[in-house]
Protein backbone atom coordinates (compact mmCIF):
# COMPACT_ATOMS: atom_id res chain seq x y z
CA UNK A 1 0.00 0.00 0.00
CA UNK A 2 1.12 3.59 -1.08
CA UNK A 3 1.71 6.21 1.73
CA UNK A 4 2.39 10.08 1.49
CA UNK A 5 5.47 11.49 3.36
CA UNK A 6 4.97 15.07 3.74
CA UNK A 7 7.56 17.47 5.09
CA UNK A 8 5.44 20.43 5.33
CA UNK A 9 5.78 23.93 6.11
CA UNK A 10 6.50 24.99 2.47
CA UNK A 11 4.88 27.92 0.63
CA UNK A 12 3.06 27.29 -2.61
CA UNK A 13 3.20 28.99 -5.61
CA UNK A 14 2.84 28.31 -9.59
CA UNK A 15 -0.05 27.40 -11.49
CA UNK A 16 -2.32 24.02 -11.13
CA UNK A 17 -4.41 22.79 -13.82
CA UNK A 18 -7.57 21.45 -12.89
CA UNK A 19 -8.84 18.02 -13.91
CA UNK A 20 -12.04 17.25 -14.91
CA UNK A 21 -14.77 16.49 -12.63
CA UNK A 22 -14.86 12.89 -11.13
CA UNK A 23 -18.14 13.22 -9.65
CA UNK A 24 -19.52 14.43 -13.15
CA UNK A 25 -17.55 12.45 -15.34
CA UNK A 26 -19.32 8.98 -13.81
CA UNK A 27 -22.78 9.53 -14.45
CA UNK A 28 -21.80 11.16 -17.87
CA UNK A 29 -19.86 7.34 -18.80
CA UNK A 30 -22.92 5.64 -17.26
CA UNK A 31 -25.47 7.40 -19.41
CA UNK A 32 -23.98 5.91 -22.37
CA UNK A 33 -25.91 2.59 -21.45
CA UNK A 34 -28.78 4.76 -22.70
CA UNK A 35 -27.59 3.97 -26.22
CA UNK A 36 -26.08 1.60 -28.86
CA UNK A 37 -24.34 4.24 -30.42
CA UNK A 38 -21.00 5.01 -29.47
CA UNK A 39 -20.07 8.10 -27.31
CA UNK A 40 -17.16 9.98 -26.96
CA UNK A 41 -16.06 12.10 -23.10
CA UNK A 42 -13.59 13.90 -23.17
CA UNK A 43 -11.57 15.33 -20.04
CA UNK A 44 -11.81 12.38 -17.98
CA UNK A 45 -10.06 12.33 -15.21
CA UNK A 46 -7.49 9.25 -14.72
CA UNK A 47 -8.91 7.82 -11.17
CA UNK A 48 -9.72 4.52 -9.68
CA UNK A 49 -13.52 5.26 -9.27
CA UNK A 50 -13.62 5.86 -13.49
CA UNK A 51 -11.36 2.68 -13.73
CA UNK A 52 -14.07 0.78 -11.73
CA UNK A 53 -16.40 2.20 -13.70
CA UNK A 54 -14.82 1.44 -16.85
CA UNK A 55 -14.93 -2.01 -15.48
CA UNK A 56 -18.86 -2.01 -14.76
CA UNK A 57 -19.59 -0.48 -18.40
CA UNK A 58 -17.22 -3.63 -19.67
CA UNK A 59 -19.15 -6.24 -17.70
CA UNK A 60 -22.60 -4.53 -18.88
CA UNK A 61 -21.59 -5.55 -22.25
CA UNK A 62 -19.61 -2.06 -23.63
CA UNK A 63 -16.68 -1.49 -24.75
CA UNK A 64 -14.70 1.16 -23.24
CA UNK A 65 -11.19 2.95 -25.40
CA UNK A 66 -9.24 5.43 -23.46
CA UNK A 67 -7.01 7.70 -25.02
CA UNK A 68 -5.13 9.79 -22.57
CA UNK A 69 -8.16 11.56 -20.94
CA UNK A 70 -10.69 10.91 -24.12
CA UNK A 71 -12.70 7.99 -23.46
CA UNK A 72 -15.00 6.24 -26.02
CA UNK A 73 -17.81 3.71 -25.03
CA UNK A 74 -18.92 1.50 -27.76
CA UNK A 75 -21.05 -1.16 -28.27
CA UNK A 76 -20.04 -5.00 -28.14
CA UNK A 77 -23.14 -7.10 -27.45
CA UNK A 78 -26.57 -6.60 -26.15
CA UNK A 79 -26.60 -5.30 -22.52
CA UNK A 80 -26.65 -7.31 -19.20
CA UNK A 81 -28.78 -5.57 -16.79
CA UNK A 82 -27.27 -6.90 -13.50
CA UNK A 83 -24.28 -4.86 -11.87
CA UNK A 84 -22.21 -7.69 -9.93
CA UNK A 85 -21.69 -6.53 -6.14
CA UNK A 86 -17.88 -7.41 -6.86
CA UNK A 87 -17.93 -4.20 -8.62
CA UNK A 88 -20.79 -2.10 -6.88
CA UNK A 89 -18.72 -2.14 -3.18
CA UNK A 90 -15.68 -0.54 -4.44
CA UNK A 91 -17.81 2.22 -5.61
CA UNK A 92 -21.44 3.28 -4.74
CA UNK A 93 -21.95 5.04 -7.71
CA UNK A 94 -22.61 2.09 -9.65
CA UNK A 95 -26.20 2.77 -8.53
CA UNK A 96 -26.68 5.02 -11.11
CA UNK A 97 -27.02 1.94 -14.12
CA UNK A 98 -30.11 1.25 -12.60
CA UNK A 99 -32.04 4.28 -14.34
CA UNK A 100 -30.86 3.52 -18.13
CA UNK A 101 -31.45 -0.09 -17.43
CA UNK A 102 -34.56 -0.16 -16.09
CA UNK A 103 -35.64 2.41 -18.97
CA UNK A 104 -34.24 0.52 -21.60
CA UNK A 105 -34.66 -3.16 -20.82
CA UNK A 106 -37.84 -2.81 -18.27
CA UNK A 107 -35.72 -4.43 -15.75
CA UNK A 108 -32.19 -4.33 -13.73
CA UNK A 109 -30.98 -6.06 -10.67
CA UNK A 110 -28.06 -3.72 -8.68
CA UNK A 111 -26.28 -5.00 -5.85
CA UNK A 112 -27.27 -2.93 -2.72
CA UNK A 113 -24.22 -0.78 -2.40
CA UNK A 114 -24.86 -1.25 1.40
CA UNK A 115 -22.86 1.82 3.93
CA UNK A 116 -19.37 3.71 3.56
CA UNK A 117 -17.24 5.24 6.15
CA UNK A 118 -19.08 8.41 5.85
CA UNK A 119 -22.74 7.21 6.13
CA UNK A 120 -25.06 4.74 5.61
CA UNK A 121 -26.39 5.96 2.42
CA UNK A 122 -29.49 4.58 1.57
CA UNK A 123 -31.30 4.66 -2.08
CA UNK A 124 -34.56 5.01 -0.92
CA UNK A 125 -35.11 8.35 -2.75
CA UNK A 126 -34.03 6.66 -6.04
CA UNK A 127 -36.46 3.98 -5.68
CA UNK A 128 -39.26 6.29 -4.79
CA UNK A 129 -38.70 7.63 -7.92
CA UNK A 130 -38.20 4.78 -10.18
CA UNK A 131 -41.81 3.94 -8.37
CA UNK A 132 -43.15 6.95 -9.08
CA UNK A 133 -42.54 6.48 -13.19
CA UNK A 134 -44.58 2.82 -12.75
CA UNK A 135 -41.39 0.64 -11.60
CA UNK A 136 -41.77 -1.89 -8.83
CA UNK A 137 -38.81 -2.95 -6.71
CA UNK A 138 -38.05 -5.07 -3.80
CA UNK A 139 -34.95 -6.95 -2.53
CA UNK A 140 -32.96 -10.21 -2.93
CA UNK A 141 -30.56 -11.76 -1.60
CA UNK A 142 -28.69 -7.94 -1.36
CA UNK A 143 -29.66 -7.05 -4.74
CA UNK A 144 -32.12 -4.49 -5.29
CA UNK A 145 -34.43 -5.91 -8.24
CA UNK A 146 -36.24 -2.99 -10.22
CA UNK A 147 -39.03 -4.27 -12.93
CA UNK A 148 -41.67 -1.95 -14.94
CA UNK A 149 -44.03 -2.65 -17.93
CA UNK A 150 -42.71 0.14 -19.33
CA UNK A 151 -41.78 3.81 -17.24
CA UNK A 152 -43.93 6.89 -17.86
CA UNK A 153 -43.42 10.83 -17.24
CA UNK A 154 -44.65 11.31 -14.10
CA UNK A 155 -43.93 14.28 -11.97
CA UNK A 156 -41.38 13.09 -8.92
CA UNK A 157 -40.84 14.82 -6.20
CA UNK A 158 -37.88 14.44 -3.81
CA UNK A 159 -38.15 14.22 -0.03
CA UNK A 160 -34.02 15.95 -0.23
CA UNK A 161 -32.32 16.75 -3.40
CA UNK A 162 -30.29 14.02 -3.81
CA UNK A 163 -27.62 14.07 -6.30
CA UNK A 164 -27.48 10.51 -7.42
CA UNK A 165 -31.14 10.23 -7.18
CA UNK A 166 -31.55 12.91 -9.30
CA UNK A 167 -29.03 11.96 -12.44
CA UNK A 168 -30.36 8.48 -11.72
CA UNK A 169 -34.01 9.73 -12.13
CA UNK A 170 -33.18 11.98 -15.04
CA UNK A 171 -31.14 9.10 -17.25
CA UNK A 172 -34.15 7.09 -16.81
CA UNK A 173 -36.56 9.84 -17.94
CA UNK A 174 -33.79 10.76 -21.02
CA UNK A 175 -35.19 6.71 -22.40
CA UNK A 176 -38.53 7.35 -21.32
CA UNK A 177 -41.41 8.90 -24.28
CA UNK A 178 -43.33 11.73 -22.11
CA UNK A 179 -42.83 14.34 -19.45
CA UNK A 180 -41.06 13.66 -16.26
CA UNK A 181 -40.55 16.79 -13.98
CA UNK A 182 -38.14 16.62 -11.06
CA UNK A 183 -38.90 18.49 -7.72
CA UNK A 184 -37.11 19.54 -5.63
CA UNK A 185 -33.78 18.33 -7.96
CA UNK A 186 -30.36 18.38 -6.42
CA UNK A 187 -28.51 21.91 -8.40
CA UNK A 188 -24.82 20.62 -8.32
CA UNK A 189 -22.98 21.50 -11.90
CA UNK A 190 -23.02 18.26 -12.34
CA UNK A 191 -26.38 17.31 -12.71
CA UNK A 192 -26.09 20.26 -15.42
CA UNK A 193 -22.94 18.57 -16.91
CA UNK A 194 -25.42 15.17 -17.53
CA UNK A 195 -28.17 17.60 -18.48
CA UNK A 196 -25.76 18.92 -21.63
CA UNK A 197 -24.70 15.20 -22.30
CA UNK A 198 -28.30 14.32 -22.27
CA UNK A 199 -29.19 17.24 -24.70
CA UNK A 200 -26.60 15.82 -27.31
CA UNK A 201 -27.84 12.59 -27.04
CA UNK A 202 -31.33 13.52 -28.11
CA UNK A 203 -33.05 14.06 -24.73
CA UNK A 204 -34.68 17.64 -24.07
CA UNK A 205 -33.81 18.37 -20.76
CA UNK A 206 -34.42 21.79 -19.35
CA UNK A 207 -34.35 23.50 -15.75
CA UNK A 208 -30.76 21.61 -14.58
CA UNK A 209 -28.94 23.48 -11.93
CA UNK A 210 -32.88 24.84 -10.27
CA UNK A 211 -34.91 22.70 -8.29
CA UNK A 212 -37.23 21.74 -11.33
CA UNK A 213 -35.86 19.42 -13.76
CA UNK A 214 -38.06 19.00 -16.90
CA UNK A 215 -36.84 16.19 -19.13
CA UNK A 216 -38.51 14.71 -22.63
CA UNK A 217 -37.68 11.51 -23.21
CA UNK A 218 -36.85 10.23 -26.30
CA UNK A 219 -38.18 6.67 -27.92
CA UNK A 220 -34.22 5.91 -29.15
CA UNK A 221 -30.87 7.96 -27.98
CA UNK A 222 -28.08 8.64 -30.13
CA UNK A 223 -24.45 8.61 -29.40
CA UNK A 224 -22.79 12.07 -28.44
CA UNK A 225 -19.42 14.08 -27.81
CA UNK A 226 -19.11 15.47 -24.60
CA UNK A 227 -16.08 17.21 -22.91
CA UNK A 228 -16.97 17.01 -18.79
CA UNK A 229 -16.64 20.36 -16.58
CA UNK A 230 -14.00 21.11 -14.14
CA UNK A 231 -13.39 19.33 -10.69
CA UNK A 232 -14.71 21.97 -8.27
CA UNK A 233 -14.45 19.46 -5.59
CA UNK A 234 -9.94 19.35 -6.49
CA UNK A 235 -10.35 23.06 -6.93
CA UNK A 236 -11.93 23.64 -3.43
CA UNK A 237 -8.84 21.28 -1.99
CA UNK A 238 -6.16 23.06 -3.50
CA UNK A 239 -7.67 26.52 -2.38
CA UNK A 240 -7.98 25.20 1.01
CA UNK A 241 -3.95 23.91 0.65
CA UNK A 242 -2.78 27.71 -0.52
CA UNK A 243 -4.95 28.89 2.25
CA UNK A 244 -3.70 26.84 4.77
CA UNK A 245 -0.11 26.24 3.61
CA UNK A 246 0.39 29.70 2.46
CA UNK A 247 1.68 31.25 -1.02
CA UNK A 248 0.24 32.42 -4.13
CA UNK A 249 -1.04 29.57 -7.26
CA UNK A 250 -3.33 30.28 -10.30
CA UNK A 251 -5.84 27.18 -10.68
CA UNK A 252 -6.10 27.03 -14.66
CA UNK A 253 -9.76 25.65 -15.83
CA UNK A 254 -10.88 26.80 -12.13
CA UNK A 255 -14.53 27.72 -12.45
CA UNK A 256 -15.08 30.54 -9.74
CA UNK A 257 -19.55 30.15 -10.08
CA UNK A 258 -18.99 26.82 -9.19
CA UNK A 259 -17.94 27.32 -5.61
CA UNK A 260 -19.03 30.61 -4.72
CA UNK A 261 -20.41 29.47 -0.83
CA UNK A 262 -16.63 28.55 -0.33
CA UNK A 263 -14.83 31.43 -1.92
CA UNK A 264 -17.31 33.90 0.10
CA UNK A 265 -16.01 31.63 3.13
CA UNK A 266 -12.71 31.89 1.98
CA UNK A 267 -12.66 35.61 1.21
CA UNK A 268 -14.23 36.29 5.36
CA UNK A 269 -10.93 34.45 6.26
CA UNK A 270 -8.99 36.39 4.85
CA UNK A 271 -7.47 34.73 1.77
CA UNK A 272 -7.40 36.81 -1.53
CA UNK A 273 -9.39 35.25 -4.31
CA UNK A 274 -9.63 36.44 -7.66
CA UNK A 275 -11.14 35.28 -10.92
CA UNK A 276 -8.39 35.63 -13.70
CA UNK A 277 -8.95 34.75 -17.37
CA UNK A 278 -9.08 30.83 -17.76
CA UNK A 279 -9.18 30.43 -13.94
CA UNK A 280 -8.86 31.51 -9.86
CA UNK A 281 -6.21 32.91 -8.40
CA UNK A 282 -5.58 32.57 -4.45
CA UNK A 283 -3.24 34.82 -2.46
CA UNK A 284 -2.91 34.12 1.23
CA UNK A 285 -2.67 36.29 4.06
CA UNK A 286 -1.61 34.53 7.30
CA UNK A 287 -3.17 32.26 9.65
CA UNK A 288 -7.43 33.37 9.09
CA UNK A 289 -9.71 35.09 10.71
CA UNK A 290 -12.58 31.89 12.24
CA UNK A 291 -15.52 31.55 9.98
CA UNK A 292 -17.77 29.27 11.28
CA UNK A 293 -19.54 27.09 8.78
CA UNK A 294 -22.80 24.98 7.64
CA UNK A 295 -22.49 22.60 4.41
CA UNK A 296 -25.59 22.31 2.25
CA UNK A 297 -26.57 21.10 -0.69
CA UNK A 298 -25.46 23.25 -3.77
CA UNK A 299 -25.26 26.21 -4.03
CA UNK A 300 -24.60 25.69 -0.12
CA UNK A 301 -20.97 24.69 1.27
CA UNK A 302 -20.68 21.57 -0.09
CA UNK A 303 -19.74 18.78 2.10
CA UNK A 304 -17.00 17.01 -0.16
CA UNK A 305 -14.56 20.27 0.48
CA UNK A 306 -15.44 20.22 4.72
CA UNK A 307 -12.51 18.12 5.10
CA UNK A 308 -9.90 20.33 3.79
CA UNK A 309 -11.70 23.18 5.37
CA UNK A 310 -11.51 21.77 8.26
CA UNK A 311 -7.28 21.05 8.06
CA UNK A 312 -7.43 25.44 7.09
CA UNK A 313 -9.69 26.45 10.00
CA UNK A 314 -7.45 24.43 12.76
CA UNK A 315 -5.43 27.19 12.22
CA UNK A 316 -7.47 29.91 12.84
CA UNK A 317 -7.27 33.00 15.26
CA UNK A 318 -9.92 32.17 17.65
CA UNK A 319 -12.83 29.48 17.83
CA UNK A 320 -15.23 28.48 14.42
CA UNK A 321 -17.57 25.95 14.05
CA UNK A 322 -18.41 22.99 11.52
CA UNK A 323 -21.75 21.60 11.02
CA UNK A 324 -21.68 18.58 8.85
CA UNK A 325 -25.35 18.62 7.42
CA UNK A 326 -25.38 15.73 4.54
CA UNK A 327 -23.46 12.89 5.86
CA UNK A 328 -23.85 11.63 9.53
CA UNK A 329 -20.03 10.24 9.99
CA UNK A 330 -18.04 13.00 8.13
CA UNK A 331 -15.34 14.15 11.22
CA UNK A 332 -13.37 11.05 10.74
CA UNK A 333 -10.18 13.30 9.65
CA UNK A 334 -10.78 15.50 12.97
CA UNK A 335 -8.85 12.56 15.34
CA UNK A 336 -5.95 12.72 13.28
CA UNK A 337 -6.06 16.39 13.16
CA UNK A 338 -5.88 16.36 16.95
CA UNK A 339 -2.84 13.75 15.91
CA UNK A 340 -1.30 16.74 14.47
CA UNK A 341 -1.89 19.12 17.16
CA UNK A 342 -5.28 20.16 16.42
CA UNK A 343 -7.72 21.52 19.02
CA UNK A 344 -11.39 19.67 17.50
CA UNK A 345 -13.91 18.73 19.62
CA UNK A 346 -16.91 17.63 17.65
CA UNK A 347 -20.68 16.77 19.17
CA UNK A 348 -22.93 15.29 16.93
CA UNK A 349 -22.63 16.46 13.31
CA UNK A 350 -21.00 20.02 14.73
CA UNK A 351 -17.13 20.21 15.10
CA UNK A 352 -15.94 22.87 17.45
CA UNK A 353 -12.28 24.47 16.56
CA UNK A 354 -9.57 26.58 18.34
CA UNK A 355 -7.39 27.43 16.44
CA UNK A 356 -3.53 26.93 17.04
CA UNK A 357 -0.86 28.74 15.42
CA UNK A 358 0.71 25.57 14.16
CA UNK A 359 0.06 22.15 13.03
CA UNK A 360 2.34 19.58 13.53
CA UNK A 361 3.55 16.69 11.64
CA UNK A 362 2.40 13.50 12.68
CA UNK A 363 1.88 9.57 11.52
CA UNK A 364 -1.63 9.63 10.17
CA UNK A 365 -4.65 7.72 8.31
CA UNK A 366 -7.34 8.29 5.50
CA UNK A 367 -10.72 7.09 5.25
CA UNK A 368 -12.54 7.55 2.55
CA UNK A 369 -11.44 9.91 -0.30
CA UNK A 370 -11.99 13.71 1.20
CA UNK A 371 -10.60 12.83 4.71
CA UNK A 372 -7.59 12.06 3.08
CA UNK A 373 -7.88 15.14 0.89
CA UNK A 374 -8.24 16.86 4.19
CA UNK A 375 -5.16 15.41 5.69
CA UNK A 376 -2.92 16.35 2.80
CA UNK A 377 -3.54 19.77 3.79
CA UNK A 378 -3.31 19.79 6.79
CA UNK A 379 0.16 18.14 6.04
CA UNK A 380 1.40 20.99 3.88
CA UNK A 381 0.73 23.37 6.70
CA UNK A 382 2.15 21.21 9.50
CA UNK A 383 6.02 22.07 10.61
CA UNK A 384 7.94 18.54 10.75
CA UNK A 385 7.21 15.42 8.84
CA UNK A 386 3.87 13.86 8.49
CA UNK A 387 3.06 10.30 7.23
CA UNK A 388 -0.38 9.74 5.21
CA UNK A 389 -1.28 6.16 4.96
CA UNK A 390 -3.95 4.44 3.13
CA UNK A 391 -3.63 6.97 0.43
CA UNK A 392 -5.68 4.40 -2.05
CA UNK A 393 -8.70 6.55 -0.85
CA UNK A 394 -7.26 9.91 -1.80
CA UNK A 395 -6.44 7.85 -5.16
CA UNK A 396 -9.79 7.53 -5.88
CA UNK A 397 -10.59 11.19 -5.97
CA UNK A 398 -7.43 13.54 -7.27
CA UNK A 399 -5.05 12.27 -9.89
CA UNK A 400 -1.62 12.07 -8.76
CA UNK A 401 -2.47 14.57 -5.92
CA UNK A 402 1.58 14.79 -4.86
CA UNK A 403 2.91 15.63 -8.43
CA UNK A 404 0.50 18.83 -8.02
CA UNK A 405 1.29 20.01 -4.87
CA UNK A 406 5.16 19.17 -5.42
CA UNK A 407 5.16 21.39 -9.11
CA UNK A 408 3.65 23.80 -6.64
CA UNK A 409 6.68 23.62 -4.51
CA UNK A 410 5.75 21.26 -2.05
CA UNK A 411 7.77 18.30 0.06
CA UNK A 412 5.51 15.38 -1.20
CA UNK A 413 6.64 12.15 -1.62
CA UNK A 414 4.49 8.54 -2.58
CA UNK A 415 6.58 5.78 -0.94
CA UNK A 416 5.14 1.78 -1.05
CA UNK A 417 4.97 0.24 1.97
C1 LIG B 1 -22.76 12.59 -4.45
O1 LIG B 1 -23.06 11.43 -3.68
C2 LIG B 1 -21.26 12.60 -4.62
N1 LIG B 1 -20.85 11.38 -5.31
C3 LIG B 1 -20.59 12.72 -3.27
O2 LIG B 1 -19.20 12.79 -3.45
C4 LIG B 1 -21.08 13.98 -2.57
O3 LIG B 1 -20.52 14.05 -1.27
C5 LIG B 1 -22.59 13.97 -2.47
O4 LIG B 1 -23.16 13.79 -3.80
C6 LIG B 1 -23.18 15.23 -1.87
O5 LIG B 1 -22.76 16.34 -2.60
C7 LIG B 1 -20.93 11.32 -6.63
O6 LIG B 1 -21.35 12.25 -7.32
C8 LIG B 1 -20.45 10.07 -7.27
P1 LIG B 1 -26.65 12.28 -2.22
P2 LIG B 1 -24.55 10.90 -3.57
O7 LIG B 1 -27.53 11.24 -2.82
O8 LIG B 1 -25.22 11.05 -4.87
C9 LIG B 1 -28.93 10.83 1.74
C10 LIG B 1 -16.94 12.22 -3.08
O9 LIG B 1 -16.16 12.29 -2.11
N2 LIG B 1 -29.74 10.00 0.81
O10 LIG B 1 -26.90 13.71 -2.54
O11 LIG B 1 -24.49 9.56 -2.94
C11 LIG B 1 -27.51 10.30 1.82
O12 LIG B 1 -27.42 9.21 2.73
C12 LIG B 1 -18.37 11.75 -2.91
O13 LIG B 1 -16.60 12.51 -4.24
C13 LIG B 1 -30.82 9.29 1.28
O14 LIG B 1 -31.14 9.34 2.49
O15 LIG B 1 -25.13 11.96 -2.52
C14 LIG B 1 -26.75 11.51 2.26
O16 LIG B 1 -26.83 11.66 3.63
C15 LIG B 1 -18.65 11.31 -1.49
N3 LIG B 1 -31.52 8.49 0.41
C16 LIG B 1 -27.49 12.65 1.55
O17 LIG B 1 -28.78 12.13 1.21
C17 LIG B 1 -31.19 8.41 -0.91
O18 LIG B 1 -31.88 7.68 -1.65
C18 LIG B 1 -26.82 13.16 0.28
O19 LIG B 1 -26.67 12.10 -0.65
C19 LIG B 1 -30.10 9.15 -1.40
C20 LIG B 1 -29.37 9.94 -0.52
Amino acid sequence: MDAFIIHGGRRLRGTARINGSKNAALPILIASLLTDEPCVIQNVPNLRDINTTYRLLEELGKTVTVSGKSVTVGFRRKLKTKAPYEIVKQMRASILVAGPLLARFGNVRVSLPGGCAIGLRPIDIHLKGFEAMGAESHTEQGDVVLATEGLAGRTVRFSFPSVGATENVMMAAAATEGVTSIENAAREPEIEDLADFLNKMGATVTGAGGKRIRIEGAARLSGAKHRVIPDRIETGTYLCAVAAAGGDVTLKEAVYEHLEALIAAMRKAGAKITKVPGGIRIVSSGRPKPVSILTKPHPGFPTDVQAPWMAYMALCRGKAKVRETIFENRFMHAAEMLRMGASIVVNGNTATLRGVPDLSGAEIMASDIRAGAGLVVAGLAAQGTTKIQRVYHIDRGYERIESVFRRLGANILRVKE
